[in-house]
């Protein structure tokens, strides 16, 4: 069963009266022990989609339609202070700066000492205790404890974020480019941390990402966004094997690590679109080599082409994309 269901989420950002539709129809599921990795350009609406799921936009930021239920509870009608219950309870959320989540002036191990007391009704030695098995957990000597945020290194610090995630048995973990200002080898070792603690602890995860070679080897499954909307989703072999929208496929194109030796880099001409002034009916359709009428004129829908693998493009499936990647 599905852990979160999220259903046509729209979230528009308010610039002066203007409305920027930053996310845009984003439909996905992801099941206990699963992981989603969500990729797609700079701007593409990654971390609004997140941040619409945690309830934490900026003010500027609304919530304009759609469902996201988290084991069968709909998120976006709680009240705060009901939403406030779920964040580190239900699901967590993990940075990209390590360096910013904690208070630089707090040891750390009574920072996630304070998150579990907050959450549960347990004294303060219980807590000691519990952060001292999740640092053991996620590989850190449990007297770090009494450390400070600035004598731990990068990689260490995200391990003690990730023991925080952890603190109050979330159901779903959002990790939004938690590797990406690490070294590769740290980087490598925080992914193979992950991996292994979702099958101990269950978790669903939302991995976002720039770098779709992680998503490849570390994901489940994959949504590929492009200007607010989630255009392609789906197994990670099914979409890398036979991506089936021209912009997915094109992405994958790009990242010749992906899928082994390539012949040529694929390139995608043009920019994405201005999301105060997006073109009408399939956004890609500027970029697309094979847009026809109906791409300016109406919004495809998103279609489930095979089992599990959806789609929005008009003409998924019928276009001769080249063929397995
Ligand atoms: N508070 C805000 N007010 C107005 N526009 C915003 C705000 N936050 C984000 N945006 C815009 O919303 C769009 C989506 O941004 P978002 O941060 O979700 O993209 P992203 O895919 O996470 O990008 P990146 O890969 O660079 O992290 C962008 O056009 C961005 O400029
Ligand atoms: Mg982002």
């Amino acid at each position: 069963m599905a852990v979160l269901e999220v259903k046509d989420l729209a979230t528009y950002y308010y610039l002066g009266g203007r409305e920027l539709k930053a996310v845009d129809g984003v439909t996905f599921d992801i099941d206990q022990k699963r992981t989603l990795g969500l990729a797609g350009e700079s701007g593409c609406g990654k971390t609004t989609t997140a941040y619409s799921i945690m309830r934490i936009l900026a003010e500027n930021g609304k919530i304009a339609g759609g469902s996201v239920n988290l084991g069968g509870l709909e998120l976006t009608t709680l009240s705060d202070e009901e939403m406030r219950k779920v964040r580190w309870k239900k699901a967590s959320i993990v940075f990209q700066y390590a360096m910013n989540a904690f208070n630089p002036v707090l040891r750390i191990g009574n920072q996630i000492v304070e998150v579990i007391r907050e959450k549960d009704d347990v004294s303060e030695e219980e807590a000691i205790m519990t952060v001292s098995t999740l640092f053991d957990e996620v590989g850190l000597k449990p007297e770090r404890q009494t450390d400070y945020p600035h004598e731990f290194s990068g990689g260490m610090l995200q391990r003690a974020i990730i023991a925080q995630a952890l603190a109050c048995d979330p159901q779903l973990i959002i990790a939004d480019e938690p590797v990406t200002a690490l070294d590769v080898i740290v980087q490598n070792k925080i992914l193979d941390l992950l991996r292994k603690l979702q099958d101990k602890y269950n978790l669903a995860v939302l991995f976002i990402t720039h770098d779709l070679s992680v998503v490849a080897e570390n994901c489940h499954d994959v949504g590929i966004m492009y200007a607010g909307n989630l255009v392609e989703v789906g197994s990670v072999e099914a979409v890398f094997k036979r991506s089936l929208h021209p912009y997915s496929y094109k992405l994958i194109g790009a990242f010749p690590s992906v899928v082994g030796p390539k012949k040529r880099l694929e390139f995608i001409p043009g920019v994405p679109p201005n999301l105060l002034n997006f073109p009408s009916g399939c956004r890609f359709h500027p970029r697309c080599p094979f847009a026809q009428d109906i791409c300016s004129k109406e919004r495809p829908e998103f279609r489930e082409i095979e089992s599990g693998h959806y789609v929005m493009c008009h003409f998924a499936g019928e276009l001769d994309l080249g063929g397995s990647q």
